[in-house]
């Protein structure tokens, strides 16, 4: 039985890989450590939180005194680190709470469990941590350049990516120098369930529910390789899973698009669920497919993101010939299940969008329309 410590699992992706580890390993306890920032949810956990499934546990990364009651008391073996500010476009408005939580917080944690875990110079048996990053502390590509393998020398280009490279140097460094048995996966972007509607996809999505305007950033031509969440939740179970301390894995979903056809896609399928449902027409008035107009008459092109890296791309070669890890969803089947999520969990969707989400979008909008 492991007894894991999951911080930031009330947001985004640290949420599915708490439920999809309940789901799988029945036996394990499971703590969830969180700020509850703007981007963490207790609505994302509350069923396990009322079965008593997880232990939520309010709190900060930075904070020691706290990591080390939770390591003792609960005797954590295994811990899973998403906890972050994740997002690059605040990111360039507020580096400091980056580097606070992403750089420090992670200092913070690697102390805790080295603390717990070493004794007189020998680490206990069977602990890991593992650090969830991501591919955007390689830099930018250019189109015919090759993907992000583990060796590609790190080139951050906004604050976020810098924060997370400094906290992914900080857990190499204590690979080498204490030994900690460390593991990091630098993934590519996520979507699915409960992602907060700041980020492109789900922004998309409920913009377009709402009849507002779509944002694409520049001329759109930007490309990202997407990997739906509960494929990343797989990917990090199968780390963990493996004798592979002190190595790095790079996590792609072999699914490179341009924003704009990421959009388009996301236009069509919901004007396609509209045609098919009348019911929606109802839910959603403000829709344009509630009155048989396509959703893409919303696309705006607005004023780019400065800095804004060109291409990602993962070369994903390691975890496939090491772990034998394939994404088992398509852009096609992943963006589908995307877009019935947020047409079937529209409570969850509003009960994030408070006073603090309207601010930041309408701030959002005077930046790129101005
Ligand atoms: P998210 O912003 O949705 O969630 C972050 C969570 O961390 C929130 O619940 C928040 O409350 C919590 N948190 C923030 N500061 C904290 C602190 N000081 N102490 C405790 N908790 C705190 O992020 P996400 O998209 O789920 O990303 C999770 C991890 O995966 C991050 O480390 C991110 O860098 C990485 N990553 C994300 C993507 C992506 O596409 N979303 C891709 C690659 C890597
Ligand atoms: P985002 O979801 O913020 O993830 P990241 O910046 O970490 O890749 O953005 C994904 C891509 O979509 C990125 O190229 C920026 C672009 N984008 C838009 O064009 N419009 C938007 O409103 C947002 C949020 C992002």
């Amino acid at each position: 039985m492991r007894k894991l410590l999951v911080t930031g699992g009330a947001g985004f992706i640290g949420g599915n890989f708490v439920h999809h580890w309940c789901r799988e390993h029945d036996a394990d306890r499971v703590i969830v450590l969180d700020a509850l920032t703007y981007a963490g949810n207790r609505a994302t956990l509350a069923t396990l939180i009322a079965e008593q499934r997880i232990e939520f546990v309010h709190g900060d990364i930075t904070d020691t005194p706290l990591l080390d009651r939770l390591f003792r008391e609960h005797a954590i073996d295994t811990v899973v680190h998403f906890a972050a500010e994740s997002h690059v476009d605040r990111s360039i408005v507020d580096p400091g709470a980056f580097v606070r939580t992403n750089v420090v917080g992670t200092q913070t944690l690697l102390d805790a469990a080295l603390k717990a875990w070493r004794v007189d110079g020998l680490w206990r048996e069977n602990v890991r941590f593992h650090h969830v990053s991501t591919d955007e502390v390689y830099g930018t590509l250019a189109p015919n350049d090759p993907p992000f393998s583990e060796a590609t020398p790190f080139a951050p280009n906004s604050p976020y990516s810098a924060s997370k490279a400094g906290a992914d140097h900080l857990v190499r460094a204590y690979v080498h120098t204490y030994g900690m048995p460390a593991t990091i996966s630098n993934c590519s972007n996520n979507y699915g369930p409960y992602h907060f509607p700041e980020k492109l996809i789900p922004l998309i999505i409920v913009n377009a529910l709402h009849g507002r305007p779509l944002p694409v950033y520049g001329d759109g031509r930007q490309i990202r390789d997407w990997l739906f969440v509960e494929d990343h939740c797989i990917a990090i179970e199968q780390i963990l899973s493996a004798d592979v301390a002190g190595q790095t894995f790079n996590v792609g979903g072999r699914a490179e698009h341009v924003n704009i056809d990421i959009v388009r896609r996301l236009c069509e399928l919901l004007d396609a669920r509209f045609a098919s449902d009348a019911t929606l027409a109802a839910r959603f008035v403000e829709c344009p497919a509630a009155r048989g107009i396509a959703c893409d008459s919303l696309i705006t092109y607005v004023k780019d993101r400065p800095g804004h890296d060109r291409r990602y791309a993962i070369d994903p070669t390691l975890i496939a010939t090491t772990l034998g890890f394939e994404p088992r969803e398509t852009l096609t089947t992943g963006l589908a299940r995307t877009v019935d999520w947020y047409l079937t969990n529209e409570p969850w969707w509003r009960s994030v969008m408070d006073g603090s989400y309207r601010d930041w979008i309408s701030s959002q909008y005077q930046r790129t329309l101005t």
